[in-house]
Protein backbone atom coordinates (compact mmCIF):
# COMPACT_ATOMS: atom_id res chain seq x y z
CA UNK A 1 0.00 0.00 0.00
CA UNK A 2 1.02 3.50 -0.08
CA UNK A 3 0.69 4.69 3.72
CA UNK A 4 0.08 7.99 4.26
CA UNK A 5 1.57 9.18 8.32
CA UNK A 6 -1.00 11.11 9.96
CA UNK A 7 0.32 14.28 11.63
CA UNK A 8 -2.92 15.39 12.38
CA UNK A 9 -6.61 14.07 12.08
CA UNK A 10 -7.83 16.16 9.48
CA UNK A 11 -5.93 15.85 6.16
CA UNK A 12 -4.53 12.23 6.40
CA UNK A 13 -8.20 10.49 5.60
CA UNK A 14 -8.51 12.76 2.85
CA UNK A 15 -5.13 12.58 1.42
CA UNK A 16 -5.55 8.47 1.27
CA UNK A 17 -8.53 8.89 -0.37
CA UNK A 18 -7.09 11.12 -3.13
CA UNK A 19 -4.43 8.50 -3.62
CA UNK A 20 -7.13 5.93 -3.71
CA UNK A 21 -8.97 7.95 -6.26
CA UNK A 22 -5.51 7.30 -8.50
CA UNK A 23 -6.71 4.07 -8.65
CA UNK A 24 -3.68 3.29 -5.92
CA UNK A 25 -4.47 1.47 -2.63
CA UNK A 26 -3.41 3.66 0.38
CA UNK A 27 -4.14 3.23 4.32
CA UNK A 28 -3.45 6.08 7.42
CA UNK A 29 -0.78 4.98 9.67
CA UNK A 30 -0.57 7.34 13.20
CA UNK A 31 2.60 9.45 13.45
CA UNK A 32 3.49 7.83 16.90
CA UNK A 33 3.84 4.64 14.78
CA UNK A 34 7.56 3.15 14.58
CA UNK A 35 9.31 3.85 11.37
CA UNK A 36 10.62 0.05 11.28
CA UNK A 37 6.58 -0.98 11.73
CA UNK A 38 6.07 1.49 8.46
CA UNK A 39 8.76 -0.03 6.79
CA UNK A 40 7.59 -3.58 7.76
CA UNK A 41 4.30 -3.04 5.98
CA UNK A 42 6.42 -2.56 2.89
CA UNK A 43 4.64 0.63 1.55
CA UNK A 44 5.27 1.18 -2.47
CA UNK A 45 5.10 5.13 -1.09
CA UNK A 46 4.99 7.59 1.75
CA UNK A 47 3.34 10.46 2.22
CA UNK A 48 3.77 12.61 5.10
CA UNK A 49 0.33 14.65 5.78
CA UNK A 50 -0.13 18.18 7.10
CA UNK A 51 -0.10 18.31 10.76
CA UNK A 52 0.47 21.11 13.66
CA UNK A 53 1.48 24.89 12.04
CA UNK A 54 4.84 24.98 13.45
CA UNK A 55 7.64 22.26 13.66
CA UNK A 56 9.13 24.58 16.63
CA UNK A 57 5.49 24.01 18.51
CA UNK A 58 5.64 22.25 21.70
CA UNK A 59 5.24 17.88 21.31
CA UNK A 60 5.12 18.87 17.16
CA UNK A 61 5.17 15.24 16.00
CA UNK A 62 9.01 14.39 14.79
CA UNK A 63 9.55 12.71 11.48
CA UNK A 64 12.07 9.64 12.18
CA UNK A 65 14.84 10.43 9.09
CA UNK A 66 14.52 6.41 8.71
CA UNK A 67 11.51 6.92 7.03
CA UNK A 68 13.80 9.04 4.37
CA UNK A 69 16.64 7.07 3.96
CA UNK A 70 14.73 3.42 3.60
CA UNK A 71 14.89 3.94 -0.51
CA UNK A 72 11.05 4.22 -0.15
CA UNK A 73 9.74 7.25 -2.72
CA UNK A 74 7.96 10.21 0.23
CA UNK A 75 5.93 13.34 -0.61
CA UNK A 76 5.96 15.66 2.33
CA UNK A 77 2.69 18.02 1.95
CA UNK A 78 2.88 21.29 4.44
CA UNK A 79 3.48 20.06 7.77
CA UNK A 80 5.05 16.96 5.89
CA UNK A 81 6.99 19.56 3.87
CA UNK A 82 8.91 21.40 6.42
CA UNK A 83 9.55 18.37 8.48
CA UNK A 84 11.37 16.30 5.51
CA UNK A 85 13.00 19.86 4.82
CA UNK A 86 14.38 19.94 8.51
CA UNK A 87 14.96 16.28 8.61
CA UNK A 88 17.63 16.28 5.73
CA UNK A 89 19.50 19.54 6.96
CA UNK A 90 17.47 22.17 4.96
CA UNK A 91 16.35 25.07 6.79
CA UNK A 92 12.68 25.66 8.56
CA UNK A 93 12.28 30.02 9.14
CA UNK A 94 9.97 30.62 12.35
CA UNK A 95 8.79 33.88 9.80
CA UNK A 96 5.80 34.72 11.90
CA UNK A 97 3.79 35.28 8.88
CA UNK A 98 1.08 32.80 7.94
CA UNK A 99 0.01 32.07 4.49
CA UNK A 100 -3.55 31.14 4.53
CA UNK A 101 -5.73 29.98 1.83
CA UNK A 102 -5.61 30.09 -2.07
CA UNK A 103 -2.12 31.75 -3.67
CA UNK A 104 -0.75 31.30 -6.82
CA UNK A 105 2.24 29.29 -7.12
CA UNK A 106 4.97 30.06 -10.01
CA UNK A 107 6.11 26.51 -11.05
CA UNK A 108 9.89 26.78 -12.23
CA UNK A 109 10.35 23.58 -13.92
CA UNK A 110 7.23 22.16 -15.49
CA UNK A 111 9.10 19.02 -17.02
CA UNK A 112 9.95 17.98 -13.12
CA UNK A 113 8.20 15.02 -11.99
CA UNK A 114 5.41 16.44 -9.82
CA UNK A 115 5.03 19.28 -12.51
CA UNK A 116 5.32 17.53 -15.50
CA UNK A 117 2.16 18.66 -17.79
CA UNK A 118 1.02 21.47 -15.35
CA UNK A 119 1.02 25.11 -16.32
CA UNK A 120 3.87 27.14 -14.92
CA UNK A 121 1.38 29.38 -12.92
CA UNK A 122 -1.17 27.34 -10.66
CA UNK A 123 -3.71 28.01 -7.45
CA UNK A 124 -3.02 26.37 -4.80
CA UNK A 125 -4.59 26.07 -0.93
CA UNK A 126 -1.82 27.19 1.47
CA UNK A 127 -2.05 27.41 5.43
CA UNK A 128 1.27 27.17 7.14
CA UNK A 129 3.12 29.19 9.76
CA UNK A 130 6.73 28.55 9.60
CA UNK A 131 8.61 28.15 5.80
CA UNK A 132 11.30 26.56 4.14
CA UNK A 133 13.72 28.74 3.32
CA UNK A 134 16.65 26.73 2.13
CA UNK A 135 16.05 23.31 0.76
CA UNK A 136 18.34 20.27 1.75
CA UNK A 137 21.41 19.09 -0.50
CA UNK A 138 20.41 17.46 -3.33
CA UNK A 139 16.80 18.80 -3.85
CA UNK A 140 15.78 21.29 -7.34
CA UNK A 141 13.06 23.52 -5.96
CA UNK A 142 10.84 23.59 -8.28
CA UNK A 143 7.67 26.40 -6.86
CA UNK A 144 7.67 29.49 -5.21
CA UNK A 145 4.83 31.72 -4.07
CA UNK A 146 4.67 35.45 -3.00
CA UNK A 147 4.94 34.51 0.46
CA UNK A 148 6.86 30.99 0.16
CA UNK A 149 10.68 31.43 -1.52
CA UNK A 150 10.85 27.21 -1.75
CA UNK A 151 7.37 25.97 -2.09
CA UNK A 152 7.87 22.73 -4.09
CA UNK A 153 11.08 20.58 -4.24
CA UNK A 154 12.29 17.02 -5.71
CA UNK A 155 15.32 15.08 -5.88
CA UNK A 156 14.20 12.72 -8.20
CA UNK A 157 17.42 10.51 -7.62
CA UNK A 158 16.35 9.55 -3.78
CA UNK A 159 12.96 9.82 -4.71
CA UNK A 160 11.43 12.62 -2.47
CA UNK A 161 9.16 15.01 -3.17
CA UNK A 162 7.57 17.65 -1.37
CA UNK A 163 5.02 20.80 -1.84
CA UNK A 164 4.42 23.52 1.01
CA UNK A 165 0.56 23.22 0.36
CA UNK A 166 -1.75 21.03 0.66
CA UNK A 167 -2.51 18.75 -2.73
CA UNK A 168 -5.55 17.25 -1.37
CA UNK A 169 -8.42 19.52 -1.48
CA UNK A 170 -9.89 20.83 -3.92
CA UNK A 171 -8.66 24.39 -3.60
CA UNK A 172 -5.10 23.52 -5.25
CA UNK A 173 -6.60 23.21 -8.52
CA UNK A 174 -3.48 20.92 -9.79
CA UNK A 175 -3.97 19.35 -6.49
CA UNK A 176 -4.73 15.65 -7.73
CA UNK A 177 -2.32 15.84 -10.90
CA UNK A 178 0.50 16.45 -8.38
CA UNK A 179 0.23 13.57 -6.30
CA UNK A 180 -0.86 10.99 -9.55
CA UNK A 181 2.79 12.18 -10.62
CA UNK A 182 4.48 11.68 -7.28
CA UNK A 183 2.14 8.23 -7.19
CA UNK A 184 2.52 7.46 -11.28
CA UNK A 185 5.68 9.00 -12.28
CA UNK A 186 7.79 9.54 -8.92
CA UNK A 187 7.00 6.51 -7.42
CA UNK A 188 6.61 4.29 -10.52
CA UNK A 189 3.10 2.35 -9.28
CA UNK A 190 0.59 1.31 -11.69
CA UNK A 191 -2.66 2.68 -11.25
CA UNK A 192 -5.10 -0.59 -10.72
CA UNK A 193 -7.01 0.15 -7.48
CA UNK A 194 -9.99 -0.18 -9.55
CA UNK A 195 -14.00 -0.59 -7.56
CA UNK A 196 -13.46 -4.35 -8.70
CA UNK A 197 -10.33 -4.89 -7.19
CA UNK A 198 -11.98 -3.46 -3.68
CA UNK A 199 -14.91 -5.99 -4.18
CA UNK A 200 -12.61 -8.81 -4.40
CA UNK A 201 -10.27 -7.86 -1.55
CA UNK A 202 -13.65 -7.19 0.71
CA UNK A 203 -15.42 -10.63 -0.24
CA UNK A 204 -12.33 -11.97 0.48
CA UNK A 205 -11.61 -10.55 3.76
CA UNK A 206 -15.43 -10.92 5.22
CA UNK A 207 -14.95 -15.06 4.23
CA UNK A 208 -11.77 -15.07 6.02
CA UNK A 209 -13.61 -12.97 9.01
CA UNK A 210 -16.60 -15.06 9.12
CA UNK A 211 -15.54 -18.88 8.11
CA UNK A 212 -18.87 -20.54 8.84
CA UNK A 213 -20.16 -18.56 10.87
CA UNK A 214 -23.88 -16.94 10.93
CA UNK A 215 -24.27 -13.46 9.88
CA UNK A 216 -26.92 -10.78 10.20
CA UNK A 217 -26.90 -7.65 8.49
CA UNK A 218 -28.75 -4.33 9.61
CA UNK A 219 -30.14 -3.20 6.48
CA UNK A 220 -31.73 0.32 6.64
CA UNK A 221 -32.64 0.63 2.97
CA UNK A 222 -29.62 3.56 1.97
CA UNK A 223 -26.77 2.96 0.27
CA UNK A 224 -24.07 2.17 2.73
CA UNK A 225 -26.34 -0.61 4.66
CA UNK A 226 -27.44 -1.84 1.32
CA UNK A 227 -23.56 -1.99 -0.45
CA UNK A 228 -22.63 -3.93 2.69
CA UNK A 229 -25.22 -6.40 2.61
CA UNK A 230 -24.54 -7.02 -1.44
CA UNK A 231 -20.82 -7.17 -0.38
CA UNK A 232 -21.38 -9.85 2.68
CA UNK A 233 -23.90 -11.92 0.80
CA UNK A 234 -21.23 -12.38 -2.13
CA UNK A 235 -19.20 -13.36 0.32
CA UNK A 236 -20.93 -16.18 2.09
CA UNK A 237 -24.38 -16.31 0.23
CA UNK A 238 -26.92 -17.99 2.47
CA UNK A 239 -25.35 -17.72 5.96
CA UNK A 240 -26.49 -14.08 5.63
CA UNK A 241 -29.76 -12.84 6.68
CA UNK A 242 -30.85 -8.94 6.81
CA UNK A 243 -33.29 -7.74 9.13
CA UNK A 244 -35.04 -4.37 8.12
CA UNK A 245 -35.83 -2.02 11.49
CA UNK A 246 -39.30 -0.60 10.93
CA UNK A 247 -38.43 1.74 14.02
CA UNK A 248 -41.38 4.09 13.36
CA UNK A 249 -38.99 7.01 12.56
CA UNK A 250 -38.88 6.47 8.94
CA UNK A 251 -39.82 8.51 5.78
CA UNK A 252 -43.08 8.01 3.84
CA UNK A 253 -42.75 4.68 1.83
CA UNK A 254 -39.82 3.13 3.31
CA UNK A 255 -40.10 0.06 4.11
CA UNK A 256 -42.01 -0.79 0.87
CA UNK A 257 -38.70 0.28 -1.07
CA UNK A 258 -36.65 -2.01 0.57
CA UNK A 259 -38.97 -4.73 -0.30
CA UNK A 260 -39.13 -3.48 -3.70
CA UNK A 261 -36.24 -2.62 -5.05
CA UNK A 262 -33.69 -4.27 -2.87
CA UNK A 263 -34.85 -7.52 -2.30
CA UNK A 264 -36.02 -8.17 -5.86
CA UNK A 265 -32.71 -7.14 -7.19
CA UNK A 266 -29.94 -9.09 -5.01
CA UNK A 267 -32.65 -12.10 -3.47
CA UNK A 268 -31.09 -11.63 -0.01
CA UNK A 269 -33.01 -13.00 2.97
CA UNK A 270 -34.79 -10.61 4.64
CA UNK A 271 -36.61 -10.44 7.98
CA UNK A 272 -39.00 -7.23 8.40
CA UNK A 273 -39.66 -6.51 12.20
CA UNK A 274 -42.12 -3.92 13.48
CA UNK A 275 -40.39 -2.15 16.00
CA UNK A 276 -42.56 0.69 16.54
CA UNK A 277 -44.16 0.63 19.76
CA UNK A 278 -40.65 -0.18 21.57
CA UNK A 279 -39.02 2.12 20.08
CA UNK A 280 -41.64 5.43 20.70
CA UNK A 281 -41.91 3.64 24.45
CA UNK A 282 -38.20 4.01 24.97
CA UNK A 283 -37.73 7.21 23.66
CA UNK A 284 -40.80 8.70 25.35
CA UNK A 285 -39.99 11.82 26.73
CA UNK A 286 -36.93 12.52 25.71
CA UNK A 287 -35.35 16.11 24.68
CA UNK A 288 -31.22 15.70 24.77
CA UNK A 289 -29.84 14.81 21.41
CA UNK A 290 -27.25 12.09 22.64
CA UNK A 291 -29.95 10.27 24.31
CA UNK A 292 -31.78 10.32 22.24
CA UNK A 293 -28.98 8.48 19.95
CA UNK A 294 -27.90 6.74 22.45
CA UNK A 295 -31.80 5.03 22.92
CA UNK A 296 -31.80 4.45 19.47
CA UNK A 297 -28.50 2.73 19.07
CA UNK A 298 -29.12 0.48 22.21
CA UNK A 299 -32.76 -0.28 20.50
CA UNK A 300 -31.69 -1.82 17.66
CA UNK A 301 -29.49 -4.02 19.16
CA UNK A 302 -31.83 -5.62 21.16
CA UNK A 303 -34.29 -5.39 18.43
CA UNK A 304 -31.12 -7.41 16.29
CA UNK A 305 -30.26 -9.87 19.16
CA UNK A 306 -34.10 -10.98 19.43
CA UNK A 307 -33.94 -11.46 15.80
CA UNK A 308 -31.02 -13.39 15.98
CA UNK A 309 -32.22 -15.73 18.09
CA UNK A 310 -35.61 -16.44 15.84
CA UNK A 311 -33.49 -16.77 12.86
CA UNK A 312 -31.51 -19.76 14.15
CA UNK A 313 -34.74 -21.03 15.63
CA UNK A 314 -36.74 -20.85 12.52
CA UNK A 315 -34.03 -22.57 10.72
CA UNK A 316 -33.64 -25.21 13.28
CA UNK A 317 -30.13 -24.81 13.61
CA UNK A 318 -29.13 -23.95 17.26
CA UNK A 319 -25.39 -25.36 16.54
CA UNK A 320 -24.26 -22.18 14.30
CA UNK A 321 -26.09 -19.43 16.42
CA UNK A 322 -25.69 -15.44 15.14
CA UNK A 323 -22.31 -14.73 15.64
CA UNK A 324 -21.84 -11.53 13.39
CA UNK A 325 -23.74 -8.46 13.04
CA UNK A 326 -22.83 -6.34 9.24
CA UNK A 327 -23.47 -2.81 9.63
CA UNK A 328 -22.42 -0.39 7.02
CA UNK A 329 -20.26 2.32 8.74
CA UNK A 330 -18.36 4.69 6.91
CA UNK A 331 -14.87 6.29 7.43
CA UNK A 332 -17.15 9.60 8.53
CA UNK A 333 -19.16 8.46 11.05
CA UNK A 334 -16.11 6.99 12.30
CA UNK A 335 -13.81 9.75 12.77
CA UNK A 336 -16.67 11.65 13.85
CA UNK A 337 -18.13 9.27 16.80
CA UNK A 338 -14.13 9.91 18.18
CA UNK A 339 -13.20 7.28 16.55
CA UNK A 340 -9.96 8.79 14.28
CA UNK A 341 -6.63 9.26 16.12
CA UNK A 342 -6.76 12.06 17.84
CA UNK A 343 -10.27 13.21 16.50
CA UNK A 344 -12.83 14.88 18.80
CA UNK A 345 -16.34 13.22 19.73
CA UNK A 346 -19.04 15.63 17.35
CA UNK A 347 -21.86 13.12 17.71
CA UNK A 348 -22.72 9.88 18.49
CA UNK A 349 -24.01 8.17 15.19
CA UNK A 350 -26.32 5.33 16.33
CA UNK A 351 -24.24 3.10 14.88
CA UNK A 352 -20.96 3.79 16.19
CA UNK A 353 -20.75 5.52 19.63
CA UNK A 354 -24.28 4.80 20.18
CA UNK A 355 -23.56 1.02 20.39
CA UNK A 356 -24.25 -0.59 24.29
CA UNK A 357 -21.39 -2.11 26.32
CA UNK A 358 -23.22 -5.51 26.52
CA UNK A 359 -22.69 -5.98 22.64
CA UNK A 360 -23.66 -9.54 22.18
CA UNK A 361 -22.41 -9.53 18.12
CA UNK A 362 -19.11 -9.11 16.83
CA UNK A 363 -18.53 -6.24 14.51
CA UNK A 364 -18.37 -7.00 10.59
CA UNK A 365 -18.09 -3.03 8.87
CA UNK A 366 -16.53 -4.00 5.45
CA UNK A 367 -16.81 -0.22 4.54
CA UNK A 368 -14.89 1.66 8.09
CA UNK A 369 -12.36 2.57 5.58
CA UNK A 370 -14.64 4.50 2.40
CA UNK A 371 -16.08 7.35 1.98
CA UNK A 372 -19.57 7.88 0.52
CA UNK A 373 -18.60 8.23 -3.23
CA UNK A 374 -16.34 4.94 -3.22
CA UNK A 375 -19.04 2.85 -1.85
CA UNK A 376 -21.17 4.11 -4.40
CA UNK A 377 -18.80 2.79 -6.87
CA UNK A 378 -18.68 -0.41 -5.00
CA UNK A 379 -22.41 -0.59 -5.10
CA UNK A 380 -22.35 0.07 -8.91
CA UNK A 381 -19.78 -2.93 -9.43
CA UNK A 382 -21.67 -4.95 -6.98
CA UNK A 383 -25.28 -4.45 -9.12
CA UNK A 384 -27.09 -2.80 -6.69
CA UNK A 385 -29.95 -0.89 -8.32
CA UNK A 386 -29.12 2.78 -9.21
CA UNK A 387 -31.88 4.04 -7.44
CA UNK A 388 -30.43 2.78 -4.32
CA UNK A 389 -27.00 3.77 -4.92
CA UNK A 390 -27.81 7.16 -5.81
CA UNK A 391 -30.11 7.57 -2.72
CA UNK A 392 -29.70 10.50 -0.70
CA UNK A 393 -27.86 9.75 2.72
CA UNK A 394 -30.89 9.33 5.95
CA UNK A 395 -29.37 8.69 9.07
CA UNK A 396 -30.22 5.65 11.01
CA UNK A 397 -32.06 7.32 13.77
CA UNK A 398 -34.00 8.71 11.45
CA UNK A 399 -36.80 11.16 12.05
CA UNK A 400 -36.03 10.74 15.43
CA UNK A 401 -33.20 13.05 15.36
CA UNK A 402 -35.16 15.64 13.29
CA UNK A 403 -38.15 16.48 16.14
CA UNK A 404 -36.22 19.25 18.03
CA UNK A 405 -37.76 18.06 21.39
CA UNK A 406 -39.66 14.95 22.37
CA UNK A 407 -40.62 12.37 19.85
CA UNK A 408 -44.21 10.92 19.68
CA UNK A 409 -46.22 9.92 16.59
CA UNK A 410 -48.38 12.92 16.34
CA UNK A 411 -45.47 14.39 15.62
CA UNK A 412 -43.85 11.95 13.27
CA UNK A 413 -46.86 12.00 11.43
CA UNK A 414 -46.55 15.53 10.59
CA UNK A 415 -42.93 15.73 10.18
CA UNK A 416 -43.65 12.95 8.24
CA UNK A 417 -45.62 14.72 5.57
CA UNK A 418 -43.50 17.84 5.20
CA UNK A 419 -40.99 15.84 4.36
CA UNK A 420 -42.73 13.81 2.20
CA UNK A 421 -43.69 17.30 0.01
CA UNK A 422 -40.14 18.88 0.20
CA UNK A 423 -38.45 15.40 -1.45
CA UNK A 424 -41.26 15.54 -3.62
CA UNK A 425 -40.29 18.76 -5.19
CA UNK A 426 -37.30 18.45 -5.07
CA UNK A 427 -37.01 15.77 -7.30
CA UNK A 428 -39.56 17.24 -9.67
CA UNK A 429 -37.20 20.09 -9.92
CA UNK A 430 -34.31 17.45 -10.69
CA UNK A 431 -32.13 18.62 -8.26
CA UNK A 432 -31.44 14.90 -6.74
CA UNK A 433 -27.96 14.70 -7.13
CA UNK A 434 -26.98 17.98 -6.79
CA UNK A 435 -28.03 18.03 -3.39
CA UNK A 436 -26.34 16.06 -1.24
CA UNK A 437 -29.42 15.65 1.38
CA UNK A 438 -32.03 17.70 2.59
CA UNK A 439 -33.56 17.00 5.98
CA UNK A 440 -36.25 18.60 6.81
CA UNK A 441 -36.58 19.44 10.70
CA UNK A 442 -39.79 19.55 13.08
CA UNK A 443 -39.96 22.43 15.78
CA UNK A 444 -41.55 20.79 17.87
CA UNK A 445 -41.33 22.92 20.95
CA UNK A 446 -41.67 26.08 19.01
CA UNK A 447 -44.48 27.77 17.98
CA UNK A 448 -45.28 30.96 16.01
CA UNK A 449 -48.38 33.19 15.05
CA UNK A 450 -49.76 32.93 11.78
CA UNK A 451 -52.91 33.70 9.98
CA UNK A 452 -54.24 31.65 7.58
CA UNK A 453 -58.02 32.42 5.40
CA UNK A 454 -59.54 34.77 8.15
CA UNK A 455 -57.87 33.13 11.19
CA UNK A 456 -55.27 32.71 13.74
CA UNK A 457 -52.94 30.08 13.35
CA UNK A 458 -50.43 28.71 16.12
CA UNK A 459 -48.24 26.60 14.41
CA UNK A 460 -44.41 24.86 14.32
CA UNK A 461 -41.87 25.89 12.03
CA UNK A 462 -40.19 23.35 9.85
CA UNK A 463 -36.50 23.50 8.97
CA UNK A 464 -35.17 22.98 5.39
CA UNK A 465 -31.42 22.36 5.47
CA UNK A 466 -30.69 21.20 1.94
CA UNK A 467 -26.86 20.72 1.60
CA UNK A 468 -23.85 20.42 -1.02
CA UNK A 469 -20.75 18.32 0.02
CA UNK A 470 -18.31 15.77 -1.00
CA UNK A 471 -18.58 13.03 1.76
CA UNK A 472 -20.53 14.47 4.60
CA UNK A 473 -17.19 15.79 6.57
CA UNK A 474 -17.60 19.36 4.99
CA UNK A 475 -21.16 21.11 3.76
CA UNK A 476 -21.93 24.17 2.22
CA UNK A 477 -25.81 25.00 2.44
CA UNK A 478 -27.15 24.23 -1.04
CA UNK A 479 -28.33 26.87 -3.42
CA UNK A 480 -31.63 25.91 -3.93
CA UNK A 481 -33.65 28.11 -6.32
CA UNK A 482 -36.01 30.96 -4.84
CA UNK A 483 -39.11 29.20 -6.73
CA UNK A 484 -38.83 25.94 -5.61
CA UNK A 485 -38.16 27.07 -1.95
CA UNK A 486 -41.39 28.87 -2.63
CA UNK A 487 -43.35 25.99 -3.94
CA UNK A 488 -42.11 23.68 -1.35
CA UNK A 489 -43.15 26.29 1.30
CA UNK A 490 -46.45 26.63 0.26
CA UNK A 491 -47.51 23.45 -0.30
CA UNK A 492 -46.11 22.27 3.25
CA UNK A 493 -47.98 25.51 4.63
CA UNK A 494 -50.77 24.64 2.55
CA UNK A 495 -51.13 21.09 3.30
CA UNK A 496 -49.73 20.14 6.65
CA UNK A 497 -52.43 21.52 9.23
CA UNK A 498 -50.06 21.96 11.81
CA UNK A 499 -47.36 23.65 10.15
CA UNK A 500 -47.53 27.40 9.37
CA UNK A 501 -43.84 28.90 8.75
CA UNK A 502 -41.20 27.16 6.47
CA UNK A 503 -38.11 28.11 7.14
CA UNK A 504 -33.98 27.73 5.31
CA UNK A 505 -30.98 26.51 7.12
CA UNK A 506 -28.14 28.66 5.50
CA UNK A 507 -25.78 27.15 7.68
CA UNK A 508 -22.43 25.30 6.54
CA UNK A 509 -20.89 22.23 8.13
CA UNK A 510 -18.35 23.33 9.80
CA UNK A 511 -20.08 24.97 12.17
CA UNK A 512 -23.50 23.31 11.90
CA UNK A 513 -23.64 19.84 11.03
CA UNK A 514 -25.50 18.73 8.47
CA UNK A 515 -28.09 17.36 10.89
CA UNK A 516 -29.78 19.05 13.89
CA UNK A 517 -29.16 16.87 16.42
P1 LIG B 1 -23.85 15.31 10.61
O1 LIG B 1 -25.18 15.70 11.14
O2 LIG B 1 -22.99 14.68 11.65
O3 LIG B 1 -24.13 14.21 9.53
O4 LIG B 1 -23.15 16.43 9.90
C1 LIG B 1 -23.20 13.65 8.66
C2 LIG B 1 -23.92 12.57 7.88
O5 LIG B 1 -24.22 11.45 8.73
C3 LIG B 1 -25.62 11.28 8.85
N1 LIG B 1 -25.89 11.00 10.25
C4 LIG B 1 -26.10 9.78 10.77
N2 LIG B 1 -26.15 8.59 10.17
N3 LIG B 1 -26.56 7.55 12.23
C5 LIG B 1 -26.40 7.48 10.90
O6 LIG B 1 -26.48 6.39 10.34
C6 LIG B 1 -26.53 8.71 12.93
O7 LIG B 1 -26.69 8.73 14.14
C7 LIG B 1 -26.28 9.89 12.14
N4 LIG B 1 -26.18 11.21 12.45
C8 LIG B 1 -25.94 11.86 11.27
C9 LIG B 1 -26.23 12.57 8.37
O8 LIG B 1 -27.54 12.39 7.87
C10 LIG B 1 -25.24 13.02 7.32
O9 LIG B 1 -25.43 12.36 6.09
Amino acid sequence: PVLVVDFGAQYAQLIARRVREAQVYSEVVPHSMAAADILAKQPAAIILSGGPSSVYEDGAPRLDPALLEAGVPVFGMCYGFQSMAQALGGTVARTGAREYGKTDAAISDVESTLFAGQPPSQTVWMSHGDSVSAAPEGFAVTGTTAGTPVAAFEDDERRLYGVQWHPEVLHSEQGQRVLENFLWKGAGITPDWTPGHVVEDLVESIREQVGEDRVLCALSGGVDSSVAAALVQKAIGDQLTCVFVDHGLLREGEAEQVETDFVEATGVDLVVVDARERFLEALAGVTDPETKHKIIGEQFIRVFEQAARDVVHDRGDEEHPVKWLVQGTLYPDVVESGGGEGAANIKSHHNVGGLPDDLQFSLIEPLRTLFKDEVRQVGLELGVPEVIVWRQPFPGPGLGIRIIGAVDAERLAILRRADAIAREELTRAGLDRDIWQCPVVLLADVRSVGVQGDGRTYGHPVVLRPVASEDAMTADWARVPYDVLATISTRITNEVEEVNRVVLDVTSKPPGTIEWE
